[in-house]
């Protein structure tokens, strides 16, 4: 069945998740008809009642994805990916393959996939090689439009140092103190995301790195949560690698994510994760960490 070119059909994978729920949101207020994809129906109930069409499903089944890929005018990617995945690049592997294989037996010709900033890397780069392993597998199937979207540290993975400073009054990762890093708002690259699904306009393979409002140090960010949480002396400290493994072991990660998510934030401290471009207009966006912390001391404030 043809669509109108003014009323797209989006297929969303991880529409429960981050970035997923909020380009679904975003096409199905701009009037496209929307597939959003995840493996719970209860939680996709809230996404039907604002008119997507839920695909509950396994994202790890080729078939499964190729009719929800099938007749869509295009297609978000994503590699959900599971940190207790026993071995989580292999995990990335098996995601990534059944999407290029449900890809390729759908015809679907647009697809914008996020990736990451160090995805231009093959290795050395822990979960983010996963990813440039994945934009090489997408560049591979003829025929299709390719947007690859490369943003870098998520605020949101902050709501995982909420229960940290709760319990020991203090934030603590890996990453060196002072190196600022592009941070940016899931909602920042939902926005780009859902653009590009409506308007399909750039050809072949594209990338787009997304660099959020300014890059931001670990110190920054624990000064600005700390003054809005009303804990102004809030500091970050820096774990050795053997500490932080054990952090993330301990919350119940997989020895193997938490391996890989070390290896980055090495990358990152050795400054080669970052933009290929260079900042600009085109890939700073507008939410600001000030803005978001409001969010995160509403949730410190709930817990
Ligand atoms: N966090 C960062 O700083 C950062 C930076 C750059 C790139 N990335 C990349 O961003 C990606 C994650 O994106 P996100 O944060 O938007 O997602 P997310 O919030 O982690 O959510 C994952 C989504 O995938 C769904 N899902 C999980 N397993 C599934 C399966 N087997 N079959 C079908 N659906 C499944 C989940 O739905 P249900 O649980 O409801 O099934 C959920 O909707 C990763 O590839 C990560 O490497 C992250």
């Amino acid at each position: 069945m043809s669509t109108l070119a003014n009323t797209p059909t989006v297929t969303v994978m991880g529409a429960t998740g981050l970035t997923g729920g909020k380009i679904a949101r975003r096409l199905l207020a701009a009037g496209a008809r929307v597939r959003a994809i995840g493996r719970n129906p209860d939680k996709l109930a809230a996404l039907e009642r604002a008119g997507a069409q839920i695909l509950a499903g396994d994202g790890l089944d080729p078939a499964f994805l190729a009719r929800a890929f099938g007749g869509a005018d295009a297609v978000y990617t994503l590699l959900a990916t599971d940190r207790q995945a026993p071995d989580y690049a292999a995990r990335q592997h098996e995601e990534g393959q059944a999407i290029a294989e449900g890809l390729r037996a759908s015809g679907a010709r647009r697809v914008v996939a996020l990736s990451s900033l160090g995805a231009d890397q093959a290795e050395g780069t822990g979960v983010i090689a996963g990813l440039h392993a994945q934009e090489e597998r997408l560049k591979q199937i003829a025929g299709i439009h390719l947007l690859l979207l490369r943003p870098v540290s998520f605020f949101e993975n902050f709501y995982d140092a909420l229960g940290q400073i709760r319990e020991a009054g203090l934030m603590a990762d890996t990453v060196a103190p002072d190196i600022a890093v592009p941070m940016i708002a899931a909602e920042d690259i939902a926005e780009v995301a859902a653009q590009a699904l409506l308007a399909r306009d750039w050809s072949g393979v594209a990338v787009r790195e997304l660099l959020g409002q300014r890059d931001l140090s670990h110190n920054e960010v624990a000064r600005i949560l700390g003054e809005r949480i009303g804990k102004p002396a809030l500091a970050y400290v820096q774990l050795s690698e053997a500490d932080m493994a054990g952090v993330l072991v301990g919350a119940g990660l997989s020895p193997s994510f938490a391996g890989l998510y070390i290896e980055m934030t090495r990358a990152f401290n050795e400054g080669r994760v970052g933009p290929r471009q260079g900042r600009n207009a085109a890939n700073t966006t507008p939410t600001r960490f000030e803005d978001f912390a409001d969010e995160l001391a509403a949730a410190y404030a709930a817990m």
